[in-house]
């Protein structure tokens, strides 16, 4: 092999160049031509002209050129942090998944972030924050790609590029930076009133949340679970924070995004550097799988509706601990692409048409984002899985690929993979029976109640979070220009609750308007309350 060396700082020299890289002991061109100097470009006399020839300019030059790859298309700002879940054993009996049983350790990747803003944007505006997991399971990845609010603003995934263009900034003036303050995102909330239920909880205290390590993260679809016997459960996913659901005051929101707009990464990064490891209990809550796909009358497909925790209580099933912050943002937080089908045997998806729709989204931003097929191969992104997929070639293609025979079974180099009695962790497709039904392009009928559960979440609040809420819709509303559209939105308050219409319509200084459909008759969810909530086990 080639002969080796060790330079001061204990690096190898001479070995074979890693994906790592800048180990050696001299500067050197991305050839490995050792240089003599980085700081002078080639030139015709001191004062002559540049010389095209210098490649080591333009070989540094070019490669600055391209060192932004696009942001996320939603979600672009974010923290990252790797730690490890534990899991408890409890959901042994309702899933095969190996990483689930108890006392199994799988190192994990999570990465918060918040949905509208740009990568430069604040940390501390009112928006939803995304809670993504990358769990490096031994049977492959799974990927929990969560929000910290339990629904979503759409049913259908069909909607989701039109949701995302009202959040946004205007395509003309390209403002405000301010989440949720402008006419496009209310019109389309007050327009699609499904939004509704999402949108409280913005304007509750969930949307400044206090700290990544003081949120609540969810799943929001239903998932269907399977065990070693074939029986299904349908279930729903919950991270609970050790420290409790705390939030900022809006007051103290506004201040730190002028005085500190890295609060949240920093808050995450300080923590874990002090050695303060945030800490969550992952949950489920269990459904059985009947063919209604429902419970307590609530549509488990409809990822606008909750199943409240008095109905259905969330049972612990493991603990995760983050205890690392990445070494480079760029390598590790930007470049991880989480998935929903990144799935390990025992977790299945459902019909959930939002849900579905996420199946195709992901991977199809990724390719243009991480620049073609290849980024499982990114180190943040490889499975710790052992890999063996007959996939080829393609852009930034890192493997040597050996064999002649990229197909399964062959009689040339590798035979056939899937030798009977090796089932045992493969992937469980479920035999869901898919029914027998025209094509449409509708909704269950389910899907169109969409007050009720707003007013759930409106009559569980405790008074000084309605005081918020209320300041939260008279704030955020009172910065639209059209008064058509704060009308409307006042419209949907009036069908969520009375008082809630009045105060925000005393505040914008317009009259309030009578509900157009019979207030729900609903119990209120202590669990909603962000008061007293605190680290479950405790
Ligand atoms: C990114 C959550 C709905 C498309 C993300 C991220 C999270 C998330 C947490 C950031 C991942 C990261 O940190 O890298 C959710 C949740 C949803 C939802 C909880 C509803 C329950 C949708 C829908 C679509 C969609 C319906 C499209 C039809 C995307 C795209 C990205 C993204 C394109 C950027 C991914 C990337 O560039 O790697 N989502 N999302 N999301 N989401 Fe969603």
């Amino acid at each position: 092999g080639a002969q080796q060396t060790r330079t001061p700082t204990g690096a190898k020299t001479g070995a074979p160049a890693t994906a790592n890289g800048q180990q050696g002991a001299y500067l050197t061109t991305a050839q490995g031509a050792r240089l003599r100097d980085t700081d002078h470009s080639l030139k015709a006399g001191p004062r002559g002209p540049v010389l095209l020839q210098d490649h080591h300019l333009r070989e540094k030059i070019t490669h600055f050129d391209h060192e932004r790859i696009p942001e996320r298309v939603v979600h672009a700002r974010g923290a990252g942090a790797h730690g490890v879940f534990t899991a408890y054993g409890t959901a042994e009996a309702v899933t095969r998944a190996g990483f689930l049983k108890k006392g199994r350790e799988t190192e994990v990747f999570v990465r918060f972030s918040t949905v509208l803003g740009s990568r430069g944007s604040a940390d501390t505006v009112r928006d939803t924050r995304g809670f993504a997991t990358k769990f490096y399971t031994d049977e492959g990845t799974f990927d929990l790609v969560g929000n910290n609010i339990p629904v979503f603003f759409i049913q259908d995934a069909i909607k989701f590029p039109d949701i995302i263009h009202a959040g946004k900034p205007h395509p003309d003036r390209e403002i405000p930076q301010a989440q949720s303050a402008h006419d496009t995102f209310w019109d389309f909330v007050s327009l699609h009133t499904e939004a509704q239920h999402h949108t409280i909880w913005n304007m509750s205290d969930r949307g400044i949340p206090r700290s990544y390590r003081t949120m609540e993260g969810f799943g929001v679809h239903t998932f269907r679970l399977v065990n070693e016997a074939g029986e299904t459960v349908l279930a729903k996913f919950h991270w609970k924070p050790k420290l409790g659901v705390h939030s900022l005051t809006w007051e103290e929101a506004q201040l730190l995004g002028g005085i500190d707009p890295d609060f949240h990464r920093r808050d995450l990064y300080d923590a874990i550097e002090a050695g303060a490891y945030p800490e969550w209990e992952l949950g489920i809550q269990v459904f059985p799988d009947t063919p209604e796909e429902t419970f307590a009358g609530i549509d488990l497909l409809d990822p606008t509706k909750i199943v409240p925790e008095e109905l259905a209580e969330v049972q612990p099933i493991g603990r995760l601990v983050l205890n690392r912050t990445p070494t480079n943002f760029f390598a590790e937080t930007e470049q991880v692409a989480f998935h929903l089908g990144h799935l390990p045997p025992g977790i299945d998806v459902t019909n959930d048409p939002l849900l579905q729709g996420r199946l195709f989204s992901y991977v199809d931003t990724q390719l243009t984002r991480l620049g073609g097929p290849n980024f499982s191969q990114i180190p943040i992104n490889r499975p710790h899985a052992a890999v063996n997929d007959m996939l080829r070639d393609g852009f930034h293609q890192h493997a040597v690929h050996a064999g002649v025979a990229p197909y399964r079974p062959n009689s040339l180099d590798g035979g056939n993979p899937f030798p009977a009695g090796d089932a045992e962790h493969a992937f469980v497709d479920v035999p869901v029976t898919v029914a027998q039904a025209p094509k449409v392009r509708a909704n269950p009928a389910s899907f169109d109640d969409h007050y009720s559960q707003v007013r759930l979440f409106w009559l569980s609040m405790s008074p000084v979070e309605k005081e918020h809420i209320i300041r939260a819709y008279t704030f955020e509303l009172g910065k639209c220009y059209h008064q058509a559209i704060k009308e409307r939105q006042l419209r949907s308050l009036a069908n969520i609750d009375p008082v809630l219409c009045e105060q925000v319509a005393t505040g914008l200084g317009l009259p309030a308007p009578q509900p157009t459909v019979p207030l729900a008759d609903v119990t209120p969810s202590p669990a909603l309350s962000q008061v007293g909530r605190d680290w479950p086990s405790d």
